[in-house]
């Protein structure tokens, strides 16, 4: 079948709803390299939102998926237990930041894990509340779209939300919500959360704070060092918990097994999906022994929520991650890219910003550098164009302005530079016909 013969079956059976980049369709990946069905070449840049942080079909998950695919695919952990479950429990609570002993549990995606870590922190804190953030994603259930900021397209038409949700800016610097500049301001951003106890919701209601500690769908914004410190630090003074997701950015994405490492902050919930399953859908809530262990027995779990299949995959990233070296080779990618995009800047006045943490690298487009208009029309024909010339790219921005790059952190450096020159001529080319 071509590209065409599965658009024209996607259009007959699909609804629109379920949205597509390009009409491109996959027959095979590896690495950092997916071809579709009419055996085209594309450079992976968004690793299917962060999924493959090991690259597709990487050996050894193939390998670790076959061999308990036939041993058995499926017992329901709560009826039968697995090995593999325990292990990639044990190693989850191995890594979590902070010293304090964990637990954690797994379920299928990142939105169920989220739904999980605030059933949890309500029921160890006995309060209703739950503070997030504006341009912060967290998923799209009911609950965790509550929580999620964006509008369009997540949140229109598809209320009413939960309630006890309250909202606060990001430490957003590059549009600061309280127009300072760091670090002058001393990161007063920060007191918001303190100042949100006055104005939407008293901290003694407040059950917990979600915080990703880069927005992910946001727009990859990499708050002040401090920043993250700061919020853990007023939470605590309040008895409220902070849930770190962890989504996107954990399991190697920004050069540390979680971004949290990089400020030495332990939240009090780890929150993980997308690349712990090498692929396969699974997720999980680590946390503080205490906190995991309020909740009463049968209170946690689902029917698929550890699969087997999934958790050999997962224990089999782990492995990787540390026998490849990735979370020093996502620093190294991150750095490449960032140092491309910062030259591409000086030539293209609509790259306002480049950003971001690790193996998380983006560039923000603006209309004017000054105004810093939101540039959503230029990124979505850039990134069209960019798929066109063969890179599977995404955005990410509450105002669809920001380009995102997620490579698998096991891109080869040759793959990545053709994949970086395929972005440049694709920049010039956009601009060129902007102007
Ligand atoms: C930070 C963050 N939280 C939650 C989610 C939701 O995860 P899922 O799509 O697996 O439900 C995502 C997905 O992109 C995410 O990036």
């Amino acid at each position: 079948m071509t590209n065409d013969d599965l658009t024209a079956l996607r259009a007959a059976n699909l609804p629109r709803g379920v949205s597509a980049t390009a009409p491109v369709y996959a027959a095979k990946a590896e690495n950092a390299i997916v071809t579709d069905v009419e055996g085209r070449d594309y450079i992976d840049f968004a690793a299917g939102i962060g999924v493959m942080n090991v690259g597709h079909s990487h050996p050894r998950v193939v390998e670790a998926v076959k061999a308990q695919a036939e041993l058995f695919t499926h017992t329901c952990f709560g009826l039968t237990g697995t090995g593999p479950y325990l292990r990639l429990a044990e190693k989850l609570n191995q890594h979590a930041p902070g010293t304090s002993p964990k637990r954690t549990f797994f379920i299928n995606s990142g939105a169920e894990a989220i739904e999980n870590a605030i059933k949890i922190a309500r029921y160890a804190t006995k309060r209703p509340a739950v503070i997030a953030f504006e341009d912060g994603f967290h998923g799209r259930t009911y609950m965790t779209l509550s929580l999620t900021s964006q509008v369009d397209p997540y949140k229109t038409g598809f209320g009413p939300y939960a309630p006890e949700v309250h909202r606060i800016p990001y430490a957003y610097c590059y549009r600061c919500p309280l127009r300072l500049t760091h670090p002058a301001c001393g990161c007063e951003c920060a007191e918001l959360l303190r100042k949100a106890f006055d104005k939407y919701v008293s901290a003694d209601e407040v059950a917990a704070v979600v915080v990703e500690p880069v927005l992910g769908e946001g727009g990859f914004v990499v708050p002040p060092a401090e920043y993250l410190g700061k919020l853990k630090a007023i939470c605590d003074e309040h008895g409220i918990l902070l849930i770190a997701d962890e989504i996107q950015t954990g399991m190697g994405r920004t050069g540390k097994w979680f971004a949290m490492e990089h400020w030495g902050v332990e939240p009090d919930l780890l929150v993980t999906a997308k690349s712990l399953g090498g692929g396969l859908p699974l997720s999980g809530v680590t946390g503080r022994q205490e906190l995991m262990d309020s909740v009463h027995p049968g209170g946690l779990g689902t029917t698929f929520g550890g699969n087997p299949v999934a958790c050999s995959a997962g224990l089999a990233v782990f492995a990787i991650i540390e026998s490849e070296g990735l979370l020093q080779r996502a620093t190294v990618i991150g750095e490449r890219i960032r140092a491309r995009f910062r030259a591409l800047q000086k030539r293209y006045p609509v790259i306002g910003d480049v950003r971001g943490l690790g193996a998380m690298a983006a560039i923000e487009l603006v209309d004017d550098p000054v105004t810093k208009r939101p540039a959503g029309d230029f990124a979505n024909i850039f990134r069209a164009a960019l798929y066109e010339n063969g890179v599977i790219n995404i955005g990410a921005g509450t105002f669809h302005n920001v380009v995102r790059v997620l490579v698998p952190l096991t891109i080869e450096d040759e793959v990545l530079a053709r994949g970086l020159d395929i972005f440049e001529q694709t920049m010039a080319e956009t601009a060129a016909s902007a102007s």
